[in-house]
């Protein structure tokens, strides 16, 4: 099977957890974009969605399917997303689509958080990907020299050769040469440098479920 069949098979997989008659919290990227795809084979039976991007609430529209501000929301059943990497414990890297901060926003309102990944993604210990962080732009070089001091090589994301700006107005740094044995520890360290909005970490409050494509079917592993 490809990459994308993985994808694809995991996003189905994913609708057996959408709450008929809830709202659905929606994530960003790829595998995403899968499941928004099969999301609207079934929209009559949901109330609503709520977006983790531009991109995503753009597609959901195309799609016909109501997007909801995360402001009119006070409760969540599910909020599905993919990840950049996972460990056997559901602690994950975010923000390789730039939407980390929308994301962790929208996955905090949600009852369970339904990851949903292609085999690669699985890995012991977190930090080959290189690690999202959103800054507020002027903070960018004191906020990569803290970076740098805790033993990465934070460099700043650029897109056609500027700053890559994210939903939010701000810049990405993205932090090479990581080995995360404590994510939770570091997801805090990083969150308490001011200027960072938000640590692609997402290890304090990680994955509920992770559905895995595999070549040997959608695996699925709870945390
Ligand atoms: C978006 O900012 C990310 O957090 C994505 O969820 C992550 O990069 C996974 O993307 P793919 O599904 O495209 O691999």
């Amino acid at each position: 099977m490809t990459q994308d069949e993985l994808k694809q098979a995991v996003a189905q997989a994913a609708i057996h957890y959408v709450v008929e008659g809830e709202i659905v919290g929606v994530g960003t990227g790829s595998t995403a974009n899968f499941f928004i795809d099969e999301l609207a084979k079934i929209k009559h039976k949901i109330k609503a969605a709520v977006a983790s991007s531009e991109e995503t609430a753009a597609r959901l529209r195309a799609h016909g399917i109501t997007v909801l501000d995360l402001n009119q929301v006070t409760s969540m059943a599910v909020y599905i997303d993919g990840a950049d990497e996972i460990t056997p414990q559901g602690a994950m890297i975010k923000g390789g689509g730039a939407a980390l901060t929308r994301e962790k926003i929208v996955a905090s309102v949600a009852d369970q958080f339904i990851c949903i990944a292609d085999g690669s993604k699985l890995v012991d210990v977190l930090g080959k990907f290189p690690l999202p962080v959103e800054v507020i732009p002027m903070a960018q070089t004191v906020v990569i020299r803290q970076l740098n001091a805790i033993g990465g090589d934070a460099r700043l994301r650029l897109k056609d050769g500027v700053p890559l700006l994210t939903d939010n107005g701000n810049v990405i740094v993205d932090v090479h040469g990581l080995q995360i044995t404590d994510p939770v520890a570091l997801e805090a360290k990083i969150n308490n440098i001011v200027g960072v909005v938000t640590v692609g970490l997402f290890a304090q409050h990680g994955a509920n479920v992770c559905l895995l494509g595999t070549a040997e079917g959608v695996k699925t592993l709870k945390f």
